[in-house]
């Protein structure tokens, strides 16, 4: 019998290419998202997509009582939903603050309550959780994406300890840089929060910066694969750094102290900002050229 998947925020992304590359490798898949929509090609694939918002209680309930009535067990989650919500930390409602973490923490844990007692009656599965090389790193405009990270990676590093006599893994997912839908809401709801205020500079060039060509950024796919491996070898590492620059970020973070890594963090925001406003001065040169062109 095939191993049983869920995948949440599959709907674009890593999810999407996650959901693709376990349901490739004979797993039962269940990918779920908001945009039912966007996950027709997975269902035409024969995933068994779902509408589920990840902060909904009882869609979330229904999900897993739906995969455990037709399939007897979840063998992997990969708690993947999530999204960037960027903004200078005076700015940030905190009703939005608290809506990113309902999304990148408490939904998460919430889908890690309802499959665990089914593992652990078991006496096995794995649970994946997508948090980010954010979770190491820090920089000025992330204070709350950032704590939802860090949040998420305390959460699973005791649940690790917590279920492993149970047999149960826990590993955590660090992406770099990916080429998705991410930098563009994040992007739009930094400038929403904080384009126009007191840091309005550093937030229209970080936005900008945000809405760059992946060029040097990597695809998704790229984290499908560690998710893959992750969900099927026989003993996952705990954590899997992903994706262009991941590795070297985490060494650096690990091996700088505090005051120096902050220079690194603020010299890097500078250096974004500068590319940034180079191409916003060519993309309107190329602008007001072309009329006449
Ligand atoms: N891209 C990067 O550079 C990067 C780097 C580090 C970590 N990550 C992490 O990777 C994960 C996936 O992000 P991505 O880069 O693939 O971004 P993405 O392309 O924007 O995809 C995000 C997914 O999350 C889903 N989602 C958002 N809110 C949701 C909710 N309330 N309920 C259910 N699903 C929800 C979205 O689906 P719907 O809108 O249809 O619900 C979408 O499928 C996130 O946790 C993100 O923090 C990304």
């Amino acid at each position: 019998m095939n191993r049983v998947a869920i995948v949440t925020g599959a709907s674009a992304g890593i999810g999407a290419a996650a959901a693709r590359s376990l349901h490739e490798h004979d797993f039962t898949v269940y990918a779920v998202a908001r945009r039912l929509d966007r996950m027709a090609p997975l269902a035409a694939l024969g995933v068994r997509t779902a509408a589920v918002d990840v902060t909904d209680d009882a869609a979330v309930i229904a999900l897993v009582d739906r995969v455990v009535l037709e399939c007897g067990r979840v063998d992997v989650l990969v708690n993947n939903a999530g999204y960037g919500s960027f903004g200078a930390l005076e700015d940030v409602p905190l009703v939005e603050a608290r809506r990113q973490f309902e999304v990148n923490v408490f939904g998460a844990a919430r889908l890690c309550q309802l499959v665990l007692p089914q593992m652990r009656v078991r006496g096995g599965g794995r649970i994946i959780n997508v948090s980010s090389v954010g979770a190491r790193l820090y920089q000025p405009l992330g204070g709350w994406y950032h704590s939802t990270k860090y949040a998420l990676e305390g959460l699973s590093d005791c649940l690790r300890v917590e279920v492993a006599p149970l047999g149960v893994d826990v590993v955590l997912i660090q992406p770099g840089g990916i080429a998705t839908e991410f930098p563009q809401v994040a992007g739009e709801l930094l400038l929403a929060v904080s384009g126009g205020g007191a840091y309005a500079g550093p937030a229209r060039r970080y936005a900008a910066a945000l809405s760059a060509e992946p060029d040097h950024i990597s695809p998704p796919e790229v984290v499908a694969t560690a998710i893959l491996r992750a969900a099927t070898v026989r003993r996952p590492r705990t954590r899997y750094a992903v994706g262009r620059g991941a590795k070297a970020a985490v060494f650096a973070r690990w091996l700088l102290p505090d005051r120096l890594f902050d220079r690194v963090v603020v010299a890097l925001f500078a250096a974004l900002g500068r590319i940034a406003e180079r191409r916003l001065r060519s993309a309107a040169r190329t602008g007001a050229a072309e009329p006449g062109a």
